[in-house]
C-alpha cells in the first residue's frame, strides 16, 4: 500500500482541539543515495537523502506521526531513542523486540504521543549497522507558553556527531563494522581529513549572545569528548532530562547520549574550534581510530577572515578516564524542575548484573580470530542474548506464543568472582568466559521499582559500555570503579538529586547503580549502545506485565505491524560475528 506523499519530508501541523497539543507529521523515505564526505563517492542508505537525516521538532504533549517508506535494499525499523512510548510500546522500533522489520518496498507508520519529557533526543534505525547513516535529531520543546528552566537562548544549534566508513555500502552490513575512517559533525568531516578541508560545520555567533547547543552522539561505537577552545559551556539537560546547571570546559558523550548546553559567546571576537575526539577506554585490544581531533568552527561576527582559530587540547592517554568520570558523575538532576520526580525509596526488584565481553566457542575445524582462538561474545549475567528469529518478543508475549523465549533471566551472575580484575584461576572462572546463548527475559510487575547494579567485568578487556534502556529513564544513583560493594558503596548512593538518563556509560572495570519504575507494559530492550556489541549479545529484555486496568495493559498491535519473513539474512544475528574487538 504505497503512500501517495512526496518523497521529501513535509512537516505538516494539524492542530487538534486539545490546547497547544499538535500532530506533527513527517514522511521518512529511506533510500540509497551517493554522498562524498571524504574523497570518494559512496552509496549509503539515508532518510530523505540527507546525512544526518531530518530533524524532528515537536513540543511536549504533541503526537508524532512518521510514515516510513522503505525504498532501500535493507530491512529497517526506526527507533525513537529515549522516547518513553507510554502506552505505545508497538511504536518503539526495536527490531525483533517490539516489531519485525519493515521490508524493502514496504511502509509502516509510527504514531505516538511525546509526553513528560523535554530536551534533545535522537531517532535512528535499529537493524544491524544501519544506524550509522540513518539517524537524526528529535527535539522536544516545552508546550507553548511554558519556558525553559534556564534563560532563553538567542539561538538553538543541533550538533550531531557521527562515525563514517569510507566504504562500499555492503560493508556496513557486516557485524560489527570495521574501524571507521572518519568522524563527522553534522555530516561534515572538516579540516583534519583529506578532501573535506572546506567542508566544515561553521557556527556564526554574535558576541555576548547565548546559544543552546543540542548535542547528539550518533556514532555507532565510540564515546566522544567535546570541547570548545577558550569557552566553558553550561550543561542544562542530558538525555532530555533537565540538570542542575553544570559548568564545564569539556564533555563526554557515549553513543546514544545527548547533552543540551548553553554557550555564551563571551570571548574576544575571533574564531574558535569546536572539537571532538574518541575516548577509548578499552586496553590495548582496542584498535586506535584516527587519532586527530575532528573540528568544527565558531566564528564571531566581525572576525577577520584571515584570523587563525584558537585550538584546544582534548583529553587523551591517562587523562581520559578521570576526565570522562568527572564529567559523567558530577551531573545532577534539576530537583523541582519540569518532570522531576523524587527517587522511589522502596525497591521491589533488585538485580546485580555483570556485563562485558566474553567468548563463544569456535566451531570445530574452523579458525576464529578472537582471543584464545575463539569468537568474541558478550553477556549480561553470563547470558548472551539471542535475537528471536520468527516473531518479535512483544508479539510472542502478547499472543502467548511459547518457544520464543524463556522468562528465566537471572538476577545475579552464576557465581561470585573478581569481576573487575578478572583472571582465570579455577575451572569455574574459566567457564565464566563462555556465556550461555539464550533468548531469556526478565519479567517485571507493573509499577514495580527496579534497581540494577551493572557491574562491568574485565573479561577480555575492561571497557566503558553505554547501557541504554528503552521505554524509561532511570536514575543513576552512583558510579564507581572496581567491584561494587553492597555495604560500602550503597551508603554513598545519591538518592537526593541523581541524574536521569536513558543511556549511561559504565566506567571501565567499574559499576553503576540504576533505578527505574516499570510503569509501561511491553517488551523493552536494555543493551550496550555500541552497535559493535549488539551482535555479541550484550542485550537484555524486560517484559513489564500488565497493570490492573485496560488503560495500564498492553493493547493489541496495529493491524499493519510488519510481519517477519523467514529470510535469515535480515535479522540481527549473533552468528555472523567478525572478530573485531572494540
Ligand atoms: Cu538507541 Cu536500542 O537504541
Amino acid at each position: 500500500m504505497p503512500l501517495s506523499i512526496q518523497d521529501f519530508f513535509v512537516p505538516l501541523l494539524f492542530f487538534s482541539s486539545i490546547a497547544s497539543a499538535a500532530t506533527v507529521e513527517h514522511v521518512f523515505q529511506v533510500k540509497n543515495v551517493v554522498v562524498k564526505p571524504l574523497c570518494k563517492e559512496q552509496m549509503i542508505p539515508t532518510v530523505n537523502g540527507s546525512l544526518p537525516g531530518p530533524t524532528i521538532n515537536v513540543r511536549e504533549g504533541d503526537t508524532l506521526v512518521v510514515h516510513v517508506i522503505n525504498n532501500s535494499t535493507y530491512n529497517i525499523t526506526i527507533h525513537w531513542h529515549g522516547v518513553f512510548q507510554l502506552k505505545s510500546p508497538w511504536m518503539d522500533g526495536a527490531n525483533m523486540i517490539s516489531q519485525c522489520p519493515i521490508q524493502p518496498r514496504n511502509n509502516f507508520t509510527y504514531r505516538f504521543d511525546i509526553t513528560g519529557q523535554e530536551g534533545t533526543l535522537l531517532w535512528h534505525a535499529h537493524v544491524v549497522n544501519l544506524r550509522a547513516t540513518l539517524h537524526g535529531a528529535l527535539i522536544i520543546r516545552p508546550r507553548s507558553g511554558r519556558p525553559y528552566p534556564f534563560p532563553k537562548p538567542y539561538k538553538e544549534v543541533p550538533l550531531i556527531f557521527e562515525q563514517w566508513w569510507d566504504v562500499n555500502i555492503e560493508l556496513l552490513n557486516l557485524q560489527p563494522a570495521p574501524i571507521c575512517d572518519a568522524y563527522l559533525i553534522n555530516g561534515l568531516a572538516g579540516d583534519s581529513y583529506p578532501c573535506s578541508e572546506n567542508r566544515m560545520f561553521k557556527l556564526k555567533v554574535v558576541q555576548g549572545k547565548t546559544y543552546l547547543l543540542r548535542i547528539i552522539n550518533a556514532a555507532l561505537n565510540t564515546h566522544l569528548f567535546f570541547k570548545i577552545a577558550d569557552h566553558n559551556v553550561t550543561v542544562v539537560s542530558v538525555d532530555a532530562a533537565y540538570t542542575t546547571p553544570y559548568v564545564s570546559d569539556v564533555m563526554i558523550l557515549t553513543p546514544g547520549q545527548t547533552v543540551d548546553a548553553l554557550l555564551t559567546a563571551d570571548q574576544p571576537i575571533g574564531k574558535y574550534y569546536m572539537s571532538i575526539s574518541p575516548y577509548i577506554s578499552a586496553n590495548s585490544l582496542a584498535p586506535v581510530p584516527p587519532g586527530h581531533d575532528i573540528r568544527s568552527l565558531i566564528i564571531y561576527e566581525g572576525a577577520k577572515s584571515t584570523a587563525s582559530p584558537s585550538m584546544s587540547l582534548l583529553p587523551s592517554g591517562t587523562n581520559a578516564i578521570p576526565t570522562a568520570h568527572r564529567f559523567s558523575s558530577n551531573i545532577t538532576s534539576l530537583v523541582g524542575g519540569p518532570y522531576w520526580t523524587p527517587v522511589p525509596g522502596q525497591v521491589e526488584e533488585k538485580m546485580f548484573v555483570t556485563m562485558g565481553l566474553g567468548l563463544d566457542r569456535c566451531p570445530p575445524e574452523t579458525k576464529c580470530n578472537g582471543p584464545l582462538g575463539q569468537h568474541i561474545a558478550g553477556s549480561f549475567n553470563n547470558r548472551t542474548f539471542l535475537m528471536p528469529e520468527t516473531i518479535s518478543l512483544q508479539e510472542a508475549y502478547f499472543y502467548n506464543i511459547s518457544g520464543v523465549y524463556t522468562d528465566d533471566f537471572p538476577d545475579q551472575p552464576p557465581m561470585k568472582f573478581d569481576y573487575a580484575n578478572f583472571s582465570v584461576r579455577t575451572d569455574s572462572e574459566y567457564e565464566m568466559m563462555f556465556p550461555e546463548r539464550k533468548t531469556s527475559v526478565k519479567t517485571l510487575k507493573f509499577n514495580s521499582t527496579v534497581e540494577i547494579v551493572v557491574q562491568n567485568t574485565g573479561i577480555i578487556s575492561p571497557e566503558s559500555h553505554p547501557m541504554h534502556l528503552h521505554g524509561f529513564n532511570f536514575y543513576v544513583l552512583g558510579y564507581g570503579f572496581g567491584n561494587y560493594d553492597a555495604i560500602r558503596d550503597a551508603e554513598k548512593l545519591n538518592l537526593v538529586n541523581p541524574q536521569m538518563h536513558n543511556t549511561v556509560g559504565v566506567p571501565p572495570g567499574g559499576w553503576v547503580v540504576l533505578r527505574f519504575i516499570a510503569n509501561n507494559p511491553g517488551a523493552w530492550m536494555f543493551h550496550c549502545h555500541m552497535d559493535a556489541h549488539l551482535p555479541y549479545g550484550i542485550i537484555m529484555t524486560f517484559i513489564v506485565q500488565n497493570g490492573p486496568t485496560p488503560e495500564t495493559s498492553l493493547q493489541p498491535p496495529p493491524s499493519n505491524l510488519p510481519q517477519c519473513t523467514h529470510d535469515p539474512t535480515i535479522y540481527e544475528s549473533p552468528t555472523t560475528n567478525v572478530d573485531l574487538p572494540y
